[in-house]
């Protein structure tokens, strides 16, 4: 049977018109501007491109790279952070935030990325990681030779410990990485000392963000950045920075990992506090004649909670990490898209829309079929088909979209990392009951042959590329028409010309069960077909890009998805 994207077997028509929360303080509504359907592109340094031979990516490797971004179409780039780091977490444990990391170059070298960036038409958004900096950072070492009670751990949170001697932890709070969310110091004489506390790893102490040396040191922090001509922060882990004065314990088992969407309220998550540090740093923003860009990270539970992000006086948009849960099923995209879109509005702006990032699993193994481990090279899987879909259905919303490296050409979860080459804290936190987020980050396969696929001078990467990257690298991928590549680019070009800055309004049209059906403006339509079976699209709907090609017959395939004019 094939069903009709017509059909009247499951309708539901919403038209997204929310009205925007308005605050006393209101400044006057930001018209467009250039965040406002920007492609950002999401760069993890160390997996990028190496310059320098020592088999981690670096600055240099990405200026050389940046002509790729541009031509894939991207507006934006977001960079991983590239401070001075331990790298115990990958670099968002930042020990020095005024400088580079030698890993990653120098000073000179993120000023030269930033000015060949912006020569090339790319804004720069660098990761501001607020919440927390690394163990080693200096005011973290004097706190651990400062008193109890002195003002060098007033930046953070030390407290006593329970039991005797303080030997238990100050109550059951756990870590997002596994674990308890405390760590015990040591006294100068080596007897137990206070605990702190560690959203994260324990090399990540979480700074007091009620203390105002902390928060004028970060005003500091986006000065430096912006006056070097940075356009904008991601805005790490954002929500746990506000932080609620309540120690009690949450009812959490030994085993249990926090996970911020899915723990009721807790004192050490999105507390109000944070929406002051927020609007604080909106004042620093908006000083610069050129539109200074915040984008939250932010998890939280109750989604309807984004819209206070969102305020006019406090970030221009979010990056929800919502979309990279969503298994393939029609009902749950519809959903998603409907609530986040109507919490950004609500909150007066727009999402970043994301199916992926550094930190999740990458799309076409999510969509895989249960136990379809791709062969190498398999580049026509059933994940890739999803995956190639979905990410049609992202880039037809309103907003901006992220795009994290290597999905542009299909890369797919690594999943045989040999277990003395994993880096990420959570499989150790977790003994390795959790595999972590390396996966997702192995190095980009550049070329068809050569040692790392053109991803760095030398065989031996800090992550190992697995077999069969050469099949779905860049330079093959740009040799053929019908790769996950070409369809990228065709689908930016198109998203560049067709979309306004200012339309944000969209509707679901009447479809059959398992179509999604989008509609913006009078005659774009974006139908996916999560169904088992092909949609006819009608007479009068000229394709204007397909995720595969459509049948002579003027179907959507199973797991494929278009964009139509309706002429
Ligand atoms: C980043 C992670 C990082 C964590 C702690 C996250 O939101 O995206 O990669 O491990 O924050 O900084």
């Amino acid at each position: 049977m094939i069903a009709d994207v017509g059909a009247r077997e499951r309708i539901r028509t919403s038209i997204h018109r929310a009205s925007p929360i308005v605050t006393p303080d209101d400044e006057t509504t930001t018209s467009a501007t250039w965040w406002h359907r920007a492609v950002i592109y999401e760069v993890y340094l160390k997996s990028f491109a190496d310059s320098d031979n020592d088999g981690v990516g670096d600055i240099k490797g990405l200026i050389d790279r940046l002509p790729y971004i541009k031509e894939l179409g991207a507006d934006a780039m977001w960079i991983s952070p590239w401070f001075v780091s331990p790298m115990l977490d990958g670099g968002y444990d930042v020990s020095d935030y005024f400088d580079v990391s030698p890993l990653f170059g120098t000073l000179a070298d993120a000023q030269e990325l930033i000015d060949a960036s912006h020569r090339l038409g790319l804004r720069v958004v660098l990761d501001l990681v607020a919440n927390h900096c690394s163990s080693e950072h200096p005011w973290f070492q004097s706190a651990l030779t400062s008193p109890r009670g002195s003002k060098e751990r007033e930046l953070f949170y030390f407290r006593d410990g329970r039991g005797e001697n303080g030997l238990e932890p100050p109550n059951d709070w756990k870590s997002i990485f596994g674990g308890p969310a405390w760590t015990q110091t040591r006294n100068a004489d080596g007897t137990p000392g206070q605990w702190y506390f560690n959203l994260f790893d324990s090399s990540q102490p979480d700074l007091n963000w009620k203390n105002e040396t902390v928060r004028a040191y970060f005003d500091d922090v986006l000065r430096f950045w912006f006056d070097r001509g940075v356009d904008g922060f991601r805005l790490d882990s954002v929500a746990a920075i506000g932080k609620d004065d309540d120690y009690r314990d949450m009812g959490f088992a030994p085993d249990d990992l926090y996970r911020p969407d899915k723990w009721a309220p807790v004192p050490f998550f999105d507390a109000e506090g944070v929406h002051e540090v927020l609007r604080r740093w909106r004042r620093v923003a908006n000083v610069y004649e050129s539109e200074k860009f915040l984008l939250g990270e932010v998890v939280v539970r109750d989604i309807d909670r984004l819209a206070r992000y969102l305020r006019r006086d406090e970030l221009q948009s979010t990056l929800s990490f919502d979309l990279c849960k969503v298994s393939w099923d029609a009902d749950e995209f519809r959903h998603m898209i409907t609530t986040l879109h109507d919490a950004s509005l609500t909150g007066h702006s727009w999402m970043t829309w994301t199916l992926s990032s550094h930190d999740e699993m990458r799309t076409v193994s999510r969509f895989e079929d249960e136990g379809a481990a791709s062969a190498p090279g398999d580049v026509a899987t059933t994940g890739h088909r999803r995956a190639r879909a979905a990410y049609l259905l992202a880039m037809a919303l309103p907003g901006s979209a992220c795009i994290f490296q290597g999905e542009e050409l299909g890369l797919w979860e690594v999943t045989d990392i040999p277990d003395d080459r994993r880096q990420d804290p959570i499989y150790f936190r977790t003994a390795k009951r959790q595999i972590g987020r390396d996966g997702c980050r192995i190095p980009l396969p550049w070329e068809n042959d050569g040692p790392s696929l053109g991803f760095s001078g030398r065989a031996e990467t800090w992550l190992p590329q697995p077999s069969g990257w050469a099949d779905v690298s860049v330079a093959t991928q740009l040799d053929d028409e019908t790769s996950t590549l070409q369809l990228f680019r065709s689908i930016l070009a198109l998203r560049s010309r067709i979309f306004s800055d200012d339309n944000w309004e969209f509707s679901w049209e009447p479809s059959a069960t398992g179509v999604l059906a989008l509609r913006r403006g009078p005659n774009f339509r974006c139908v996916i077909n999560f169904t088992g079976e092909p949609v006819r699209i009608g007479d009068d709907d000229e394709v204007l890009v397909a995720s595969s090609p459509l049948s002579s017959d003027r179907e959507i395939g199973v797991n494929c998805g278009a964009w139509l004019r309706t002429r």
